[in-house]
């Protein structure tokens, strides 16, 4: 029997009850749920519709179910269909009559909005300390020795080599505007639903303001519609999540090429690789193809949150309980692939020389001639088509292409750009991947790295991040 039978004369139908019933995925809310609840408490006791007594008395009961269910104790009950109603029925059983007080002035969907709001905020926070964990061992293993370089791709094809602290970076630089989404989304969900009710708010004496306050929200809602409908944040949330799934899943596919026979630029610790099950020889980067596959899912969750609040009329349907899964899936997947990417980037070896060899491609130096050609005053257009016609040369008739520069009477005297690293140091402009510019890059980075930990910090101590 649920704790809604009143007005019925039958019960629930088992398909129903089966499609409804939402207890073996929402009982991972159940500490939010507690902690709403003993706000909600608190509140009634201030507007006095509960004794102080009788207070502690939920309080207390609150406090045994949470034990219940941290020990894995908490036995569900034949008629809770959900972890709201699992927590009430059991409130009651344990501090008697006075537990059928605690739904006062509150229905399952301020409650549940308040439930959800709570869980986003902590993943918020919690993901974003990932990812900017993530970001930091990027940075460390540029740093492990300063000098390396690769080369840089467009279309796949060599472009032109790369610092390797500079290219990780990238993903780095990537990894902070998902912070900064994380943070922000915090900011603009921080706003308590608890006080709404079924939607239009109650008659009785309670303040919303004062539960939002207890719950660490900058403040409480201003329409009790809005509060009861609004899913924006768990939208929002799967978004930030597919979106750094979708930067995760670049560096997996870029670590499943450098760690490729063909490419041969790094391997991944025996800790984070597999091997297979028939070819004795195989060691397979699964970490890396798992952060690139893992995508899928977070993009999916996303779709799946907006499609299902396309078209919904105000204020609360049913439809938004197919919020849970999505969200629970998407928050639980991505700091696993946080935390093993951040595990495989430390476990990395970089195989120096062959990346530095594909590096020094002298077809890569083909621009630094082009260049060198204006800083003598040619213009560009015309540069770039003098240095291709000897890449063309070179590549038809498969002789060295510095050979056939030296013979070229316009370029033979700039065969300096051909001395290993030469076209790496020349990148020098601010921002460029070279060492030369790499100083800036760095300082820079310190500074937006610390100021996102200090609002990682705020966030968690209740603060406005
Ligand atoms: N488990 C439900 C949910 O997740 C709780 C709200 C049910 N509210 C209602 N009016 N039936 O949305």
């Amino acid at each position: 029997m649920t704790l809604w039978h009143g007005r019925f004369s039958s019960a629930m139908a088992a398909s129903l009850w089966q499609l409804s019933e939402s207890f073996p995925f929402d009982r991972l809310l159940y500490q939010q749920d507690l902690a709403g609840s003993r706000a909600h408490v608190r509140g009634l006791v201030e507007a006095s519709l509960l004794s102080a007594a009788e207070g502690e008395q939920i309080l207390a009961a609150l406090d045994a179910v949470d034990e219940e269910f941290s020990r894995g104790t908490f036995e569900r009950g034949a008629g809770d269909e959900d972890v709201h109603m699992a927590i009430e029925r059991r409130v009651t059983e344990i501090a008697g009559p006075v537990g059928a007080k605690l739904h006062t002035g509150r229905s399952r969907n301020d409650q549940v909005a308040t439930t959800v709001k709570l869980f986003v905020r902590d993943a918020t926070v919690d993901i974003a300390e990932g990812a900017l964990r993530l970001a930091e061992a990027l940075m460390e293993l540029g740093q492990r020795d300063p000098s390396r370089y690769l080369p840089g791709y467009t279309h796949l094809q060599r472009a032109q080599p790369v610092l390797l602290a500079h290219h990780l970076a990238a993903h780095a630089w990537a990894l902070t505007r998902d912070v900064d989404r994380l943070l922000e989304t915090r900011r603009r969900m921080n706003v308590s639903p608890l006080g709404a009710g079924a939607l239009a708010g109650t008659s009785l004496p309670l303040d919303p303001g004062y539960t939002a306050r207890l719950l660490g929200f900058d403040r409480s809602f201003a329409n009790s519609v809005d509060a009861v409908s609004d899913r924006d944040y768990v939208a929002e949330l799967l978004f930030d999540i597919a979106m750094l799934g979708v930067h995760v899943s670049r560096m997996g596919e870029e670590l499943v090429l450098w760690t490729s026979s063909e490419f041969g630029f790094a391997t991944l610790g025996d800790d984070f690789t597999t091997g297979s099950s028939m070819l004795p020889h195989k060691k397979n980067s699964d970490v890396a193809e798992l952060a690139r596959g893992k995508s899928g899912r977070f993009i999916g969750n996303l779709t799946t949150m907006l499609v299902v609040l396309k078209g919904l009329p105000l204020a609360y349907n049913r439809d938004l309980q197919e919020d849970k899964e999505p969200l629970i899936d998407s928050v639980t997947q991505i700091a696993l692939v946080l935390e093993a990417l951040r595990g495989a980037y430390g476990s990395l070896e970089f195989h120096d020389e062959v990346a530095r060899a594909a590096a020094d491609d002298p077809y890569m130096a083909a621009i630094d001639l082009a260049e060198r050609l204006v800083e003598q005053g040619r213009p560009f257009r015309e540069a770039h088509e003098l240095v291709g016609r000897a890449v063309g040369e070179s590549v038809r008739s498969g002789r060295p292409f510095r050979e056939v520069v030296a013979e070229t009477t316009e370029l033979a005297g700039l065969l300096a750009v051909f001395e290993p690293g030469a076209t790496l140091r020349s990148r020098s402009s601010r921002g460029a991947a070279g060492p030369v510019a790499w100083p800036y890059q760095q300082e820079t980075w310190q500074v937006v790295d610390a100021t996102l930990r200090d609002r990682i910090a705020a966030a968690r101590a209740g603060e406005s991040a």
